[in-house]
């Protein structure tokens, strides 16, 4: 089995963990969450390539054999340099779902929620600037919202506040479709479909993130890849690294994550700053 590193600013990326516990069981796991440094989404590019290609390096000395960049904001400023200085494994990166929605959305008005810095990307505007001119994209920055999510507030007053004043200019567009431009947001779901209904189809890339990361394997590391049974007595190794609190990572996952948690040899550690 491969051992995988899956980075994120912090808790968003275990929205993609989950999909890849789902997916991919047999293989072990390194979640590691720069905590103390969350968010990324308001600084700079060149902090955000130096901060992202560092904890990289240091998955690949771990004996990652594969990375998820379980970040909208690391890929879109990231993603181009990690590749071309770590070119001897698989990095798979997470990008706001513009594409699918402009495919699905029945009214051509789609929302996209993400960091500042993912939207001011040149990356992202250059994915903007490859679809139909006829869908109309209302952007729309999630400040803030990162922080609460942190904190543990997924459904908490003032993350309903904050969700309702940045969803205010989408909804009045009379978006129909929703993306979820940053990794954090899928555990906002119901908050959102409280304030926009349940009629908002919500686009997250999770599950093709993780299905891209599985044609890699077979690609790249074919014969680690024995067994796709889901079954019990086959399940990897998790292990959560944090730039912050570890028990408090452990016990947000514990929450946040779908896939169980007690079948599977599980530890957590701090990584200093
Ligand atoms: N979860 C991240 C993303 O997908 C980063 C959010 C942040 O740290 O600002 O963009």
């Amino acid at each position: 089995m491969a051992l995988i590193g899956v980075f994120d600013s912090g808790v968003g990326g275990l929205s993609i963990l989950d999909e890849a516990l789902r997916q991919l069981p047999q293989h072990n796991f390194i979640y590691l969450a720069d905590s103390a440094n969350a968010p990324y989404g308001e600084k700079s590019t060149d902090w955000i390539a130096l901060r992202s290609l560092k904890l990289c390096r240091y998955l690949v000395a771990q004996g990652c054999e594969a990375i998820v960049v379980a970040c909208n904001t690391a890929t879109a400023e990231a993603i181009a340099q990690i590749r071309l200085t770590l070119p001897q494994i698989p990095i798979i990166g997470v990008e706001p779902g513009i594409k699918p929605a402009a495919m699905q959305t029945q009214n051509g008005i789609v929302g996209v929620l993400a960091t500042q810095a993912t939207l001011n990307s040149d990356k992202f505007n250059a994915l903007l600037a490859t679809l139909p001119g006829d869908c109309q994209f209302i952007k729309q920055a999630g400040a803030g919202l990162v922080p609460l999510i942190e904190s543990g507030q997924i459904d908490s007053v003032a993350t309903l506040t904050l969700l309702e004043q940045h969803l205010t200019p989408i909804r009045l567009a009379g978006a129909d479709t929703l993306v979820l431009g940053c990794t954090h947001y899928p555990f906002l779901s119901p908050l959102i479909r409280k304030i926009i209904g349940n009629e908002i189809n919500l686009i997250d890339t999770g599950d093709a993130v993780i299905k891209q990361l599985a044609r890699q394997l077979l690609l790249q590391i074919p014969n680690r890849n024995e067994s796709n049974q889901s079954d019990d007595t086959n399940l990897g190794t998790l292990t959560f690294i944090t730039t912050g609190d570890s028990n408090k990572l452990l016990k947000m996952s514990k929450q946040l994550l779908q896939s169980p948690l007690q079948l599977r040899q599980v530890s957590a550690q701090q990584l200093p700053q």
